[in-house]
């Protein structure tokens, strides 16, 4: 890890990651977590004072990147509810079959390497009756925006930790065996609109 993703990116990803507008949509999906959670990518923690203890048993806080383990100490002390580590990435859950009731998933999937992998194993941990919940950037409907975001994502890749501006969201979740229960894209207000679409609901495993 170089200087740039140890100490400064932590600190760019906190601070956009939690400006007004992104934290109002973050609470409409994390108002619907409940049980035993895992949360894939927690990065610095911003999600934790959205949980409700009354719903939410304990989270697994799954994030491959130290960097961000270490930021995210503060966000973990003052948690409403525990959090157990997992220091793995996404493609390798090290958690059994059918064993999570909600896996929360917030401005991860731009980001993780293997989608594929990591998106099937997010569906082999959820319980049959569980659900997906999910709040990440994509590809825009927009045929001017997409061109942006086509043309950006090599440059803003090395920048943002390895963030793809331009990944289908629906479609990644949806081919992965999950069936959208509800979803909203939404532009956000005060962001570039080429990182700005917002795709926020929530998923159910498909029926065998
Ligand atoms: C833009 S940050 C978002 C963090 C957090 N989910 C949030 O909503 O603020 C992307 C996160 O994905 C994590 N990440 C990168 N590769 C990953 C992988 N293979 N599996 C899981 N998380 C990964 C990064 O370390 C980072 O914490």
């Amino acid at each position: 890890m170089n200087f740039y993703e140890d100490k400064i990116l932590p600190h760019l990803i906190h601070a956009a990651c939690s400006q007004r507008p992104i934290m109002h949509l973050r609470e409409k999906v994390i108002r619907l977590a409940r049980g035993q959670v895992l949360e894939v990518g927690i990065g610095t923690g911003i999600n934790l004072p959205l949980y409700n203890p009354r719903k939410v048993e304990f989270v697994w806080g799954l994030e491959p990147s130290a960097a961000m383990r270490k930021k995210a100490q503060c966000s973990i002390a003052h948690s409403p509810v525990p959090v157990k580590w997992l220091d793995l990435p996404g493609e390798k859950i090290p958690l059994d079959d059918n064993s999570v009731d909600t896996v929360l998933l917030t401005f991860t999937l731009c980001t993780i390497p293997d989608w594929r992998l990591a998106l099937r194993q997010m569906h082999r941990v959820l319980k049959p009756d569980g659900r997906l919940l999910f709040c990440e950037h994509g590809r825009a409907p927009d045929a001017g925006v997409r061109k942006w975001q086509d043309r950006l994502t090599p440059f803003w890749k090395p920048l943002a930790g390895g963030c793809h501006l331009n990944r289908p969201i629906q479609e990644y979740i949806e081919s992965a065996g999950f069936i959208i229960e509800e979803i909203e894209n939404v532009y956000i207000e005060h962001a570039p609109r080429f990182a700005g679409y917002i795709s926020y609901g929530h998923a159910a495993k498909k029926p065998r």
